[in-house]
């Protein structure tokens, strides 16, 4: 069960029991208004932070040699997605044979001590069991119980030195998260009490943090992403995070952006074709969640929320990515659709449907 700390005070206690930490981070942490507080801890530790966002596998490679030749024990993530994903893979591949690719091999639980800070709101990887990287230009989802941190820190006031559209990025995947586990085919009363929370507080927040920056709405929105972020490990990601990937790399267009892109348009393909549902609880049951999901936004159904959605897109200036070759561009990115994803969509989504929402995605 994991530890969930308010506050990085707390970083004496999550750090109990360690003797020697490796401290994952990337290069935002000089700027961190929290780095005095991890470079004043009491138990020795070694640096790494030798990868970029969307991290590579071979970064994790050498995440995984450093941990190792600097003998740790303990594993402490401050960062993004990005660092705490990287963090999560060392963990899980530390004790994994070297002679063959670590993605191939069994995993089991290593027993690392792995805590995590998140610096942006977020992805919720400081709360989930997956871990994204790539491996010779494909996205690679590695999942395992082992890897949701032990222990997690919210500190809302790191969110503070985040840039502006990193902050509207993350907090738009927070946001997707949370209405994707709302509609997953794999939801549970549990996970939709976790995303209704989690959708209803970002829609509170979200012009205070965006446009005023206070601390009221950055400690919201952080909460926000970790509800969403438990949401999601119960449930996985849906067709917007599917559709992102590919985005993301097409368009150099960050995450959370690349999964907001497409919400909208796969949303309300799904409010038209409700006879395609896929959902055993059936067609009936996924019109109310769409309902539910309109009124925690505020709005009365559907359509008016998945206008709102766009509303929010365009205040914050968030644009759709703008197709240079579109017919080859468009075979690409349906052709990058991970099927498995799909299975967690609530509306079957055919080939020949992707590329028509994706033909509706780009500009
Ligand atoms: N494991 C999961 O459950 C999960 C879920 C969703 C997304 N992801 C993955 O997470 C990654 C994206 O993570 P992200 O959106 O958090 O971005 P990120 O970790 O890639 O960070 C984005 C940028 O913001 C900077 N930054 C981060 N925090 C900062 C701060 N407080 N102040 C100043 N700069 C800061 C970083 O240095 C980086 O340049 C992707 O690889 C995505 O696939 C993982």
């Amino acid at each position: 069960m994991q530890t969930i700390y308010q506050g990085i005070s707390h970083l004496g206690e999550a750090l109990e029991g360690a003797s020697k930490i490796l401290l994952v981070c990337d290069s935002s942490f000089p700027f961190l208004n929290i780095k005095d507080d991890i470079e004043r801890m009491t138990v020795p530790y070694t640096v790494f932070d030798q990868f970029t966002p969307n991290p590579l596998y071979e970064d994790v490679c050498k995440g995984v040699e450093c941990f190792q030749n600097a003998h740790c024990d303990t594993i402490l993530a401050v960062g993004g997605g990005s660092s705490l994903d990287v963090a999560k893979c060392i963990k899980l591949y530390c004790k994994m044979a070297k002679d063959k690719l670590y993605l191939d091999q069994e995993c089991a639980d290593t027993g690392v001590r792995l805590i995590a800070i998140p610096t942006t709101a977020g992805t919720g990887s400081e709360s989930t069991r997956y871990a994204v990287i790539y491996h010779e230009g494909k996205k690679q989802s590695v999942t395992h119980e082992s890897i949701i941190p032990d222990v997690a820190i919210l500190e809302p006031k790191v969110l503070k030195t985040l840039p502006l559209y990193q902050k509207k990025c993350t907090m738009m995947d927070a946001f997707c998260q949370g209405i994707e586990s709302w509609w997953s085919v794999n939801s549970t009363d549990a996970s939709r009490k976790l995303s209704k929370e989690a959708v209803e507080t970002v829609m509170r927040w979200w012009r205070e943090y965006i446009f005023e920056n206070t601390d009221a709405s950055a400690e919201a929105v952080m909460h926000a992403a970790n509800l969403a972020g438990q949401a999601i490990c119960i449930t996985q990601t849906t067709a917007p995070h599917a559709f992102s990937y590919k985005i993301t790399s097409m368009y150099q267009m960050p995450h959370g952006h690349a999964v907001a892109v497409g919400l909208p348009v796969i949303w309300e393909y799904m409010v038209d074709h409700l006879d395609r549902c896929i959902d055993a609880r059936g067609a009936a049951y996924l019109a109310g969640v769409f309902h539910e999901i309109a009124q925690a936004m505020g709005c009365d159904n559907p359509i008016d929320a998945i206008e709102k959605f766009r509303r929010m897109m365009a205040d914050m200036d968030l644009k759709q990515p703008v197709a240079v070759d579109r017919d080859a561009e468009l075979d690409i990115l349906s052709n990058s659709v991970n099927p498995v994803r799909l299975k967690n969509n609530p509306v079957e989504l055919s080939n020949n449907v992707i590329k028509i929402l994706y033909d509706y995605i780009l500009f």
